[in-house]
C-alpha cells in the first residue's frame, strides 16, 4: 500500500517527506482554499518539492464532461504528465474519464467515491485510482473501511487494473485495516502519518536502550565512540 500525504502545506509536507517513505501528495478544492491565493501557485511548490516523478491529485472542478476535459488538460500541462486528474465519480465525471481515455494520456483518480458501484464504473471508465472516502462514510452510518475493501475485491475480481486509493481518514486504526486489505494507496493528512508511529511504549524500549548504553560508555556515546 502505497503512502500519500493529503494536504498542501508545503511545510508540512517537507516535514513528512523528511521522515516517511511517500509517493507522492493529493490535494482537493476544499484542501487547496485552506491556503487560498492562486492553486497553481501552491501545486507548482508542491510539484517542485517532490519532484517530475512523484504522483500529484488535483481535482477538477467544472460541472460538465466538456469542462471538465479541458480543465484536465490545462492542469497537467501546468503540472506535468505524473499529475492525477481528480474527476469525481458522477455521471458528468464518468464521461469526462472517457473522453480523456479515448483521447489522451492522461491520468485520473475518481474521487468522491462513497458505493463500491461508483469505483467499478470508474474502473470501467478507465480510471487508475478510485477513492472511497472512508470517514465520511462512516458518518453517514456505514462502514468505510468494508466499502474500500468490497471495491478492492470488486477490481480484483473483475480483473481490472485499477486500484483503490483510500482517503478521508480520522485515524490511524483506519489505515491499518486498510494496509491489511492490501488496498493499493491511502492518502493520509499529516497528523494521521504521526500517529502511525505514535506510541509511548516504543518511544519507552528505544530510551531504555540509549540509557542502557550510556551507563557504561557515557552520556551522548554512541558505537561511533568505540572501535
Ligand atoms: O481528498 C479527499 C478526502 O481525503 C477528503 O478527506 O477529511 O475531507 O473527509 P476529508
Amino acid at each position: 500500500m502505497k503512502l500519500l500525504i493529503d494536504d498542501a502545506h508545503i511545510d508540512d509536507i517537507k516535514f513528512i517527506y523528511e521522515y516517511f517513505p511517500v509517493t507522492g501528495v493529493t490535494t482537493n478544492p476544499t484542501i487547496l482554499s485552506k491556503i487560498g491565493g492562486n492553486p497553481f501557485d501552491t501545486l507548482r511548490r508542491i510539484r517542485e518539492f517532490i519532484g517530475e516523478d512523484a504522483e500529484l491529485h488535483v481535482q477538477a472542478v467544472s460541472k460538465t464532461a466538456e469542462d471538465i476535459v479541458r480543465e484536465a488538460h490545462h492542469i497537467v500541462k501546468i503540472l506535468g504528465a505524473n499529475t492525477y486528474v481528480k474527476i469525481p465519480a458522477v455521471r458528468e465525471g464518468f464521461k469526462a474519464m472517457k473522453i480523456l481515455v479515448d483521447t489522451s494520456e492522461i491520468l485520473i483518480t475518481a474521487t468522491a467515491i462513497y458505493t463500491p458501484m461508483q469505483a467499478f464504473i470508474a474502473g470501467q471508465c478507465g480510471a487508475s485510482y478510485a477513492a472511497p472516502y472512508v470517514n465520511r462514510i462512516d458518518n453517514m452510518g456505514f462502514d468505510g473501511i468494508r466499502v474500500a475493501q468490497e471495491i478492492q475485491k470488486i477490481f480484483i475480481a473483475n480483473c481490472m487494473e485499477i486500484e483503490v486509493i483510500a482517503a478521508s481518514f480520522k485515524n490511524s486504526q483506519q489505515v491499518l485495516e486498510l494496509c491489511k486489505s492490501g488496498v493499493g494507496a491511502a492518502t493520509v493528512a499529516p497528523n494521521i502519518f504521526n500517529a502511525l508511529i505514535a506510541n509511548s511504549a516504543i518511544d519507552d524500549a528505544v530510551d531504555n536502550f540509549i540509557a542502557d548504553f550510556e551507563s557504561f560508555a557515557g552520556v551522548n556515546k554512541s558505537m561511533l565512540d568505540f572501535s
